[in-house]
């Protein structure tokens, strides 16, 4: 079977930006911010962004484009005992899809809900009781939320049409119509909030630096997890999508590209979210640092509360909900296709058939996030796998391709494909910058964890949602001791570098 390739090369750019541009930018980014203190945030997010984000970027891109697979068929290749690394970046998505899918379904039903009964006056009951009918904790499921289940449903029948419909008719067209579209719904909100009073207010807040906030270890933290999340690293997406592409593309540029338009998304998202925040800070005469309650909550409460203060609100606000599943939907196909792709490469199974396997399997396990606990689980599995999966997965896969394989040779590959040369400041923050802080981030993140807990949850509950992740290390363990159906495949010539 000849590997499936890209129609064009905007299309591999607009299916990664697609895939880059989630509820990332536009629920995460916004709440990270404010959390951080607005404009203290920005600056040890564009560091992360230059030196590590657009560096790894690079790195995932010249793996899958050199070995011509999906993460796992990637690793195998460069030796027989990484296999399991590629697989770990798989599960890390595979979990991830699973309750991604829930806040999608969550901004679905809280749109039909705005449609048939308009705002609430209580936007807190509104989403906690009335959308997701929150129980008491993560031990009390209570049961099947009806309509969070029906969203969730149809959220996996779209990405079902989208990736069986393969690289090019599926995720390149796609993303060639949702992409623009969620420009242009950002660009509406961004224009209206800003002309609003105390709008400009919102932005000053957003933009001003605070120099003192970096001495503080948790503003990088967020700042560095927030780059893999939102670039979409560590979770064998851009290695599969670049094994797509052609053999002579600049990876150099497409990294440039992709991690600098993301960005630019979120940045521009921030403009909505701090000027609508000014306008209500202005409104109800409180400081601006103060409008938000419970900051993670940002994109379903405070801010269409916001929204709710002006004229013409309910349209801006059906506007963001759409926006928010737009986005979405284009980078949970990615999640799937990363984990279909692997699936393809090694039980050698036509795409409908890796298709319908891998949805079918996330559907159910995603069912665990339409109960009444939901949020919960939702919130502690997504700790941990930010905190230490995800990391872990961008440290293995830097010592594997850089320390054990030679990063000069990957540099030379990079290089030779490019029309920049990133030389050897690639192969310094890619390899030694870019572990080390990694290593931190997870070495703290076990430290305040075993001292603080999370977030105050009973640890039972926190060892079982850990235990997600622990069970996705597991498997990927086995995977390697399946063969690869198609003998041979995995040592297949491959443009070594
Ligand atoms: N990058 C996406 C976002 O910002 C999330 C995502 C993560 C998508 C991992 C795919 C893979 O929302
Ligand atoms: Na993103």
């Amino acid at each position: 079977m000849a590997r499936e390739q890209w129609a064009s090369k905007m299309g591999f750019i607009l299916a990664a930006v697609g895939s880059a541009v989630g509820l990332g930018n536009i629920w995460r980014f916004p709440y990270m911010a404010y959390e951080n203190g607005g404009g203290a945030f920005l600056i040890p997010y564009f560091v992360a962004l230059l030196f590590v984000g657009i560096m790894v970027m690079v790195l995932e891109l010249a793996l899958g484009h050199s070995t011509k697979g999906s993460a796992p068929l990637a690793l195998r290749r460069l030796g027989k005992n990484f296999e399991w690394i590629g697989w770990l970046a798989i599960a890390t998505a595979f979990i991830i899809t699973t309750y991604y899918t829930a806040i999608i379904a969550w901004a679905l039903v809280y749109l039909v809900k705005l449609f048939m009964v308009g705002f609430p006056t209580d936007f807190g009951g509104f989403f906690f009781s009335d959308i997701l009918a929150l129980s008491s904790g993560h031990g009390d499921l209570g049961g099947f939320n009806l309509p969070i289940l029906v969203g969730l449903a149809l959220i996996w029948g779209v990405n079902y049409i989208v990736v069986n419909s393969g690289v090019r008719k599926g995720l390149e067209k796609a993303n060639e119509i949702l992409m623009p579209v969620l420009f242009f719904l950002i660009l509406a909100l961004v224009v209206r909030s800003i002309t609003l009073p105390g709008g400009l207010m919102g932005i000053e807040y957003y933009l001003t630096p605070n120099f003192a906030v970096l001495l503080t270890p948790k503003v990088w933290i967020d700042a560095f997890s927030q780059i893999f999340f939102t670039l979409s690293l560590g979770f064998g997406i851009m290695v599969a999508y670049s094994s797509y592409l052609p053999k002579k593309s600049d990876l150099t540029a497409s990294a440039f590209t992709i991690s600098l338009m993301n960005c630019g998304f979120s940045f521009l998202a921030g403009f909505a979210v701090f000027g609508t925040l000014g306008y209500m800070a202005m409104t109800q005469g409180v400081p601006i640092s103060e409008v938000v309650t419970q900051s993670i909550g940002l994109a379903f409460v405070a801010f269409p509360q916001a929204l709710s203060l002006m004229p013409g609100g309910i349209i801006l606000a059906a506007i963001f909900f759409i926006a928010l599943f737009v986005a979405g939907i284009s980078s949970s196909v990615s999640l799937v296709e990363s984990t279909a792709s692997a699936v393809i490469d090694k039980f050698n199974l036509p795409r409908h058939k890796a298709a319908s396997a891998v949805i079918a399997t996330s559907f159910f396990a995603s069912l665990i996030y339409a109960t009444n606990a939901g949020l919960y689980w939702l919130d502690s599995v997504d700790h941990y796998i930010n905190w230490f999966t995800i990391p872990l997965v961008a440290v293995l896969e830097i010592i594997v391709s850089i320390w054990i394989f030679k990063g000069s040779k990957l540099e030379k590959y990079i290089d030779n494909l490019s029309e920049y040369n990133l030389g050897s400041f690639w192969k310094f923050f890619a390899g030694i910058f870019s572990p080390l802080f990694l290593i931190y981030m997870i070495l703290n993140g076990a430290w305040t964890e075993l001292t603080l807990g999370y977030e105050g949850y009973a640890p039972i509950f926190l060892l079982l949602s850990l235990g997600i992740p622990v069970f996705g290390l597991v498997v990927s363990l086995i995977m390697p001791m399946i063969p690869w159906i198609d003998k041979g495949r995995e040592i297949e010539e491959w443009d070594e570098f």
